[in-house]
């Protein structure tokens, strides 16, 4: 069960960046051509949004499932300077739930701002952010810090 949730969460995050490219694309298109933010733009945002909460939640779900964060929970002030306990126990959840929280808040905001220009400067640069806040919180099998597969089998999971 945890191993099949590992393996989705990692496999939903290529979805995830995908939107997020997607989105911050189209801002960028906006912001040159000087077209007006459209309803049927909200809507990608609103989709991806979704597509973030989704993975929110199963995050929640790793989290509450996973040894590593037991570690560090368990006993904070020695696992606190092990790498991957303090990764998935602390950075990455807490990274991901600003970004998240902020994808939110701002698709929220934009709601007001349909069929304006001045809003698309505005959000591409939030949007830009949160983008970064999200890809550098991954843990990239190229990654110095933390890595794992960036592809990993559903039925093999080894950690
Ligand atoms: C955009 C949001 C997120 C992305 C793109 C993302 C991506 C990832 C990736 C790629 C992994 C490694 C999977 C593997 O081992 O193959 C991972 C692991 C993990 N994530 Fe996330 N994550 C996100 C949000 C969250 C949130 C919000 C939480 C918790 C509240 C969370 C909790 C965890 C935990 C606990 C693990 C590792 C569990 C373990 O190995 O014991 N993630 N995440």
């Amino acid at each position: 069960m945890f191993s099949n949730l590992l393996a989705f969460h990692s496999l939903f995050r290529w979805l995830v960046i995908i939107l997020l490219l997607i989105t911050i694309a189209l801002f960028t298109y906006k912001y040159f051509t000087k077209e007006t933010f459209s309803i049927k733009n909200y809507r990608l945002l609103q989709i991806t949004c979704w597509i973030l909460n989704v993975q929110l939640v199963i995050g929640i779900l790793l989290f509450s499932k996973s040894q590593l964060v037991y570690l560090l929970w368990d006993n904070f002030q020695e696992t606190v300077k092990m790498r991957q306990p303090r990764f998935f126990g602390l950075e990455h959840p807490s990274m991901m739930l600003l970004g998240i929280i902020l994808f939110n808040y701002f698709t929220f905001k934009v709601r007001n701002k349909i069929n304006t220009t001045k809003a698309v400067t505005y959000f591409l640069k939030r949007f830009i952010i949160i983008l970064i806040i999200i890809l550098s919180s991954i843990p990239w099998s190229f990654s110095p810090l933390t890595n794992r597969p960036n592809f990993r089998d559903f039925y093999l999971t080894n950690l």
